[in-house]
């Protein structure tokens, strides 16, 4: 790897010169006016008192005093890069989305690596899930895909994610611990929330202590749609393929790791980067119609559900290759705003209840977190595709409706009218058809949250599988509630009972509690049908 440092630049007879000339250029207020001294504040006499009149100090305290924004309310410790997506093939007969229409097509992206509990200041190497936002600026606006590097997730519903979020961040009362799993709270959540049950066997996995973004994979997690020029809708689910592999670490290393380096995955991104050593990977595509989701044995509109790749094989369309690191942390790392609304003609959603929640939650907390509705103005999150509409006006606005009109239909012609609709070109939503009563409802077919964490289970390698029973037990004896410990037992023994004994035996149990009652016919109980045979080989 290169050297770290970047070699100063000592000036005549290594002497640093502190004030301005030849290429240094001169320091100045906001308002451009130059500064004669940086050192001292204005004051009546040498031992003041300070003068009102010093615009220059008022300024710059002013200044400071406004730095902190809102971090984010999920993920907020994150770490960006920029870089390119080249399209293998057309995707034409697919989607009518303009990056997939060409092969060898560029799009440039930025990407934001996350962990989700932990506050802005905790450490990298935390077990958590990771966030993995991408964002593809298309000539036809920007498309975030907002996914995480588990593939599936905690909850079915949008309207329980300020409970998860609640529950699995610092407790309320001694505002510890910051940035973990092991917790009264959190296991409490898990252990009366059964459909979070497969992504508990997922985040104890060693998924969630990555060697580092790089060796990671990322998942959109919802079922999408994508739609061609003829209207024809496919669902399809993303995936991130990492060119560099699929690694982590070992809790041992985590725990060393936090301590000696909190920084670590950040460091590891910047310095690949800097090195030409650019991570890159493929994206991939589960595509299936709505006779494969009507007989896939659980509802494609669970987020707590996978499709095997064994049922729907992967089809890899493109590559990601990030080749930049961001010049300013905040402008770019910590304004970046995601959103998973932000799509693109020829990809659309679907109804995954958890989805249309996200979709409303991104751009609202935005509006909070940068400070008003013009944040899409910042360079980041700007388009880099011509952007006309009527919107205007607002704090920090930079792109106000040019011309006469602001406001349509308007009888201005040509460049006064301003922009008109395209009613081709722009986006329409998928006109399926929707029937039902108005109801607070969960589908019977979300029901069955134990199959598919043992599936996921007995996927894993022994070694693994050790893995995810000592990782239960470390997060579990941190809990100091003893029947907490046991409830999320009794589900472990829906999910498979030696795991179940593991865990018990790791946490001392006095007696092995009943399994957990479950909504619907667990695996164990349909192990003799061969409606779930799929699951079950
Ligand atoms: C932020 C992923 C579910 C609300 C994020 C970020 C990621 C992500 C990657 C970080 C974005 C960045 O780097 O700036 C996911 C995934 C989910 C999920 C994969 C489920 C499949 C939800 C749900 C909600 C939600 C259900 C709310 C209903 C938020 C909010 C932020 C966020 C408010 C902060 C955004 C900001 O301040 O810019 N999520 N999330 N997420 N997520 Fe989610």
């Amino acid at each position: 790897a290169q050297s770290r440092g970047e070699t100063l630049h000592a000036g005549n007879g290594g002497e640093i010169h502190q004030t301005a000339g030849g290429d240094v250029p001169v320091m100045t207020t906001q308002g451009g006016m130059p500064v004669s001294d940086d050192q001292n504040s204005l004051k009546a006499g040498a031992r003041g008192p300070t003068l009102l009149e010093d615009q220059h100090f008022r300024e710059k305290i002013f200044h400071f005093d406004h730095e902190r924004i809102p971090e984010r309310v999920v993920h907020a410790r994150g770490y960006g890069a920029h870089g390119v997506f080249e399209t293998y093939e057309t995707l034409a007969d697919i989607t009518k989305a303009d990056l997939f229409q060409r092969a060898g097509e560029k799009t440039e992206m930025f990407v934001r690596f996350s962990t989700v509990a932990g506050n802005k200041g905790s450490g990298d190497l935390a077990r958590d899930v990771r966030g993995f936002a991408t964002r593809f600026y298309t000539k036809e606006g920007n498309w975030d895909l907002v996914g995480n590097n588990i593939p599936v997730f905690f909850i079915q519903d949008a309207i329980k994610f300020p409970d998860l979020i609640h529950a699995a961040k610092a407790e309320p009362d001694r505002g510890f611990p910051q940035a973990q799993t092991a917790h009264d709270n959190f296991w409490d959540f898990i252990s009366l929330t059964p459909e979070a049950m497969n992504m508990a066997l997922w985040i104890m996995s060693d998924r969630t202590i990555p060697r580092s973004f790089r060796f990671m994979e990322g998942f959109g997690v919802h079922t999408f749609r994508m739609i061609n020029a003829e209207g024809k809708s496919t669902f399809v689910k993303f995936h991130w393929k990492p060119k560099q592999g699929l690694q982590s670490v070992v809790w041992n290393e985590a725990l060393k790791l936090n301590g000696a380096d909190p920084d670590f995955h950040r460091r590891d991104l910047w310095d690949a980067i800097k090195a030409g050593d650019y991570p890159e990977w493929e994206l991939g595509l589960q595509l299936f119609d709505e006779k494969f989701a009507e007989e896939f044995e659980f509802d494609v509109l669970d987020a707590t559900k996978i499709i095997p790749e064994e049922q729907v094989p992967i089809r890899i369309v493109g590559k990601m290759t990030l080749d930049r690191c961001v010049e300013n942390f905040f402008q770019e790392t910590e304004q970046v705003a995601f959103q998973t609304g932000n799509v693109v003609p020829g990809i659309d959603f679907s109804n995954d209840p958890l989805l249309q929640g996200r979709n409303f939650s991104y751009l609202d907390t935005q509006l909070k977190r940068l400070g008003g509705p013009n944040f899409t103005h910042i360079p980041v999150n700007a388009p880099r595709c011509p952007v006309h509409s009527f919107q205007q006006d607002g704090h920090m606005s930079m792109r106000n409706p040019r011309g006469r009109a602001n406001y349509e239909p308007n009888s201005w012609g040509g460049e006064k009218g301003g922009p008109r609709e395209a009613p081709e070109a722009g986006f329409s939503s998928y006109p399926e058809e929707i029937s039902g009563q108005k109801a607070r409802v969960r589908s019977e077919t979300f029901a069955d949250h134990y199959s598919q964490a043992r599936q996921f289970y007995l996927s894993q390698t022994e070694t693994e599988q050790t893995h995810i029973g000592n990782a239960f037990v470390f997060e579990l004896s941190k809990v100091e509630t003893m029947a907490i410990r046991s409830n999320v037992v009794a589900h472990l023994r829906n999910v498979d009972e030696d795991l179940a004994k593991t865990v018990a035996d790791g946490l001392r149990l006095q007696e092995m509690p009943a399994a957990a009652k479950a909504a619907r016919p667990t695996i164990m109980d349909l192990a003799k049908s061969d409606k779930l045979s799929i699951i079950l080989n």
